[in-house]
């Protein structure tokens, strides 16, 4: 029996030595002490033994056993672990591949030319406000003294959405609800920039653009101070060296009313293919507030005074950014977004 323990014991030694991998330590495992394994039928011979061996036999046994159980956990842990090492190297990263180049955005001209405009108007003391898009005829023009038939009100303009409602054709309709919202207090200095949508829809012209709204209301407001301000404003944008030039014009909500131009800033006012030979381009409307619409806003027109002004930030965004062509500006070309990157 010693002798047969012995040999199993080394011929053990050197099947532990030469297991490779955990599939053929499993396949020792169940060599040896499987149902039918070396090291179980070997322990089922007690049965044959004299009784006054069994105890040393016993204890030989699980000797055996033991002996067997160690190597194996032995085993099992380095092969554990390689398992480990392996998994880690093939997880590996390479810090010096290069990496995915990661494209920034950048701004769109059409925001970027109304944080311009914010950002003058705001240092000059104005307030910046919103209206709504879904206006109501009664903001959009009857408080701004559009008289019933009036041809802006004309559905052939306008997007009407039902007898009272519409999208706005202007940023003015905001000087309705800022009047009413401020209740004859003074001084009112704001702009309102945002989208308008009108039913013009060809090459020159899109159904939606965007407008900046500028009023102020105080006591003693004069044409001066318009035209002083629209100064500072047309040569901050566009220039130091850009003229300005005021026409008499019609609008229902201001009077008296004008239109500013500015000297084209392409020729310098020599005439060229962008000013059709005039030296001028065409820059805003404005006006004194009409006493109807101070009234209907709540402001009486015999305490108070205001100026108005609004343009199309579109065609301000092209002027100021040397942009050819207005299509450029909604067609979100990459290549021509890319050129307003914030480097700046
Ligand atoms: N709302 C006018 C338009 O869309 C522009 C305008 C003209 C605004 C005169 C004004 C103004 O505030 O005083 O053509």
């Amino acid at each position: 029996m010693d002798e047969k323990l012995k040999q199993i014991k080394e011929e053990l030694t050197k099947k532990f030595e030469q297991v490779k991998n955990m599939q053929e330590l499993n396949d020792l495992k169940v060599a040896y002490q499987g149902k039918k394994g070396i090291i179980t039928e070997l322990a089922a011979g007690i049965k044959d033994v004299a009784a006054e061996h069994k105890k040393e036999f016993g204890m030989q046994m699980n000797e055996l056993k033991n002996e067997f159980n160690e190597k194996f956990e032995t085993a099992k842990a380095k092969f554990e672990e390689q398992r480990i090492l392996a998994k880690l190297k093939e997880d590996t990263i390479d810090v010096s591949l290069p990496s995915d180049k990661i494209q920034m955005g950048s701004k769109h001209p059409f925001n970027r030319i109304i944080e311009e405009v914010e950002d003058l108007f705001v240092s000059m003391g104005y307030d910046v406000v919103d209206g709504p898009e879904l206006e109501d005829d009664e903001h959009c023009f009857r408080l701004l003294n559009y008289y019933v038939g009036h041809p802006a009100r004309d559905a052939q303009d306008t997007f009407y959405i039902d007898e009272e409602y519409l999208l706005r054709t202007q940023t003015s309709s905001a000087q309705s609800r800022i009047m009413q919202a401020n209740k004859e207090k003074s001084p009112i200095r704001v702009i309102c920039p945002g989208k308008t949508y009108r039913r013009d829809d060809d090459a020159t012209h899109s159904h939606q653009f965007g407008q900046v709204e500028g009023l102020v209301i105080d006591k003693d407001i004069s044409l001066a101070d318009l035209k002083g301000t629209l100064e500072i404003f047309a040569k901050r944008l566009l220039g130091d060296d850009t003229k300005v030039r005021f026409r008499p014009s019609y609008f229902p909500f201001t009077t008296p009313s004008c239109e500013v131009d500015v000297s084209c800033f392409k020729c310098g006012g020599k005439g060229c293919s962008l000013c059709k030979g005039t030296g001028w381009i065409e820059l805003l409307g404005a006006g004194m507030v009409h006493p109807n619409v101070l009234r209907m806003g709540g402001y009486d027109p015999d305490k108070f005074t205001g100026f108005a002004f609004g343009t199309g930030l579109d065609r301000l965004a092209m002027f100021r950014y040397n942009i050819p062509d207005i299509r450029l500006i909604y067609g979100n070309d990459i290549r021509f977004l890319k050129q307003f990157d914030e480097a700046e």
